[in-house]
């Protein structure tokens, strides 16, 4: 995972009724909080996959996270720079990459997830030369419907890779910002 080099570009300024939030490259201490987060019945059940996963499945996973250029993951820091959450991104080839958010109940419905969202693709669009960023969210996932609207995606026509009763959102590399 190669991000050390941006952890100080966006994530140290984003601010929501007073209260900043920040994104940390993961590390190996936050192996069991992803595991906790992953296996919360709430969060499962906006995922597609919709299942739990076995501890030691899951520290595979995580060993191959840290290990892995084509994948960045950040943890959510909001207030008092408690882990909320987490953002991560896939690159899918030379052009495009995918993203998937999630924020721990308690701290959803404030506008971290748009925010996240934000600082992410900024910072991800200046480590990789891709064009685009998808999300697939859920048909009836409203407000992660609306966090994806709200930070610059679009809607587009779902394609052979989108699961069924999911939706497709892209946000372009020329979206608001200049990223080189
Ligand atoms: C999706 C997610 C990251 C969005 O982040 P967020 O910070 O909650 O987003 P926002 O605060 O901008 O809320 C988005 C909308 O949902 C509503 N909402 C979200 N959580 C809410 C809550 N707990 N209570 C009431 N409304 C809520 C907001 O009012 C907002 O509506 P609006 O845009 O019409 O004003 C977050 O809600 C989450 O982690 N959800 C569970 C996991 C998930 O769905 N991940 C995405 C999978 S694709």
């Amino acid at each position: 995972m190669k991000i050390e080099r941006f952890m100080t570009e966006a994530g140290d300024n984003t601010r929501i009724d007073g209260f900043p939030i920040r994104l940390r490259p993961v590390k190996s201490a936050d192996r069991d909080q992803l595991f906790a987060w992953r296996n919360d019945p709430w969060l499962i059940s906006f995922s597609t996959s919709g299942k739990t996963v076995e501890k030691q499945d899951h520290a595979d996973w995580f060993g191959s996270v840290l290990n892995e250029s084509d994948c960045v993951l950040y943890i959510i820091l909001t207030e008092r720079d408690t882990p909320s959450g987490a953002i991560r991104f896939d690159r899918l080839n030379d052009s495009s990459a995918m993203t998937s958010v999630f924020l721990s109940r308690e701290y959803t419905g404030k506008g971290y997830g748009e925010l996240a969202l934000r600082d992410g693709c900024q910072m991800v669009f200046q480590e990789w030369q891709i064009k685009e960023i998808s999300g697939v969210i859920k048909n009836q996932n409203t407000a992660s419907i609306s966090a994806f609207l709200k930070a610059g995606f679009s809607s587009m026509p779902a394609d052979s890779s989108t699961p069924p009763e999911h939706s497709l959102f892209v946000l372009n590399r020329t979206f608001g910002h200049r990223f080189d």
